[in-house]
């Protein structure tokens, strides 16, 4: 290949291929190189959509089995159709990613399958599946390659017994037992896929609570919903050693005074953090370093060391999240084509699928406990929501923290029915700074669980929510 592009960018995950489009919409000539088959990385072919594909599935389970009594619904025998639930994820996904090849299309950016390797800050080697090598040249390129899932020493993955979040999405059968090493995003998520399917789910977790990057009332809550869902959790615990025998899997767990203790499962899934991808990308070749999670640094245009040579998403230090990734997809190409772009990192939204909901933005209490800002807290609880009591939907609540002096939001944390769209005022009102007496004195539609963030808002302000 001998044209020169503008922007090639390697990797089409959320970051790489909404960094193409907007390229391409601004008017540069793209390229992207992807080593896998199907556009749209982890996100897309085995991490946001194909889990969530899952996660409403099973809750279709679920409440079929467990909440329609209490609406008056009777069913017959209901079971799970597990082929079929893992052929319209499948679908999802196929239709998901063929939607990336569409958009590939429409905006004419040029796509090359295979693995990108440095030659020089504008020259990338292509290594195709059939090994064929070719060369692509561009003026700037854009690293977006991702993360791949940690792994823990003790605990070698064999993709059968002891597997990842890839494979976790589609295992050949429902497993009886199943251990969870870590109580993060991914252990609950996919830890309540299968909880609601009849799988014993016992979580192992290093730190005092579920989702220890969220405010702490949010893992609290979060542990006492998923007891519901028979899914036990052994925190400050960590797994020292594994084997595979007769197709169990036997672990020896110590907790935080080294006493240690043994189970055995039919499956464990290693949920415990991801790590960036940028082993084998030929940086030495370019003469850029990562640090020692393998995260490259950037500027504020998200520049590396390496003078045209950008990175944005996973590979870049920051929370591991897709829209992170995209914004600064569109901000990087924003910038090289001259826009003042810059992307707010205190209001970016973090989002749990289990169900209820997690979701937060901002300062969460415990950090501005431990930073010693003044501020104040107001909380509903859904309970008291008539739209929550009325769906059969009244577990949670609601907490809106603001500046002492300023009423300035800082934070928003709730865990209750549909958080993951609610989140979205919050951050909306914290982008343009609202006050808590602002979402107060916004109306809100009656019955809707929006209004439990005017109550707590209103909470906050130190007026008294209406409704509690
Ligand atoms: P995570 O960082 O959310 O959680 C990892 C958990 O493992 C932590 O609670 C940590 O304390 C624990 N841990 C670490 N080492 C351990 C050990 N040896 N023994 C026991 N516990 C240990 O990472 P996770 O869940 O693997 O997710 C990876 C990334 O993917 C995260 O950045 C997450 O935000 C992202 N993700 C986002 C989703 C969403 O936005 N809904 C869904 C799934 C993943």
């Amino acid at each position: 290949m001998s044209d020169t592009y503008d922007i090639g960018v390697i990797g089409a995950g959320p970051g790489g291929y909404v960094a193409a489009i907007r390229a391409a919409q601004l008017g540069f000539r793209v390229v992207i190189i992807e080593a896998q088959a199907t556009l749209g990385g982890t996100c897309l072919n085995w991490g946001c959509i194909p889990s969530k594909a899952l996660l409403d599935s099973s809750e279709h389970y679920h409440n079929a089995t467990k909440a329609f009594a209490v609406h008056g619904i009777k069913t017959g025998k209901v079971s799970v159709d597990w082929r079929q639930m893992q052929q319209r994820k499948n679908d999802v996904i196929a239709n998901t990613t063929a939607g990336i090849d569409y958009l590939m299309a429409k905006n004419a950016i040029t796509v090359v399958h295979g693995l990108a390797t440095f030659e020089t800050p504008s020259r990338v080697r292509v290594t195709a599946s059939d090994n064929a090598v070719s060369t692509v040249d561009a003026a700037k390129w854009i690293i977006a390659t991702g993360s791949t899932a940690s792994e823990i020493p003790s605990v070698p993955l064999d993709g059968r017994y002891i597997i990842g979040s890839n494979e976790a999405i589609s295992l050949p059968k429902i497993p009886k037992e199943m251990v969870v090493i870590g109580g993060g995003v991914i252990g609950v998520e996919l830890g309540s896929v299968y909880a609601r399917l009849g799988t014993a789910v016992t979580i192992v977790e290093w730190s005092d609570r579920l989702i220890p990057g969220m405010d702490s009332d949010l893992g609290k809550a979060l542990r006492k919903s998923l007891s519901g869902l028979s899914i036990t959790c052994h925190f400050k615990t960590k797994v020292v050693a594994s084997t595979v025998a007769n197709k169990r899997v036997q672990l020896t767990l110590a907790d935080s005074n080294d006493k240690t203790r043994t189970m055995d499962t039919d499956v464990v899934l290693v949920a415990v953090g991801r790590r960036a991808n940028t082993a084998g990308l030929g940086l030495e070749a370019i003469g850029l370093q990562t640090n020692e999670r393998g995260q490259i640094a950037v500027d504020d245009q998200y520049e590396t060391a390496v003078k045209g040579v950008y990175a944005i998403g996973d590979v870049t230090p920051g929370p591991m999240l897709a829209h992170k990734a995209s914004e600064e997809g569109v901000v990087c190409v924003e910038r090289m084509a001259g826009h003042a772009a810059r992307l707010n990192y205190a209001t970016i939204p973090g989002v749990v699928y289990t169900w209820p909901e997690v979701a937060g933005v901002g300062d969460t209490e415990d950090a501005l406990k431990a930073s010693g800002r003044g501020y104040k807290v107001g909380k509903f609880l859904f309970k008291a929501s008539g739209r929550a009591r009325a769906a059969e939907e009244s577990e949670g609540f609601v907490k809106v923290i603001s500046d002492a002096q300023t009423d300035e939001v800082l934070g928003v944390h709730m865990i209750g029915p549909r958080a993951s769209d609610m989140i979205g005022e919050a951050v909306v009102a914290m982008e343009f700074r609202a006050s808590a007496e602002d979402i107060g004195m916004i109306t809100h539609a009656h019955p809707t669980f929006s209004e439990a963030v005017k109550e707590a808002a209103l909470g906050a302000t130190g007026q008294r929510p209406i409704h509690m």
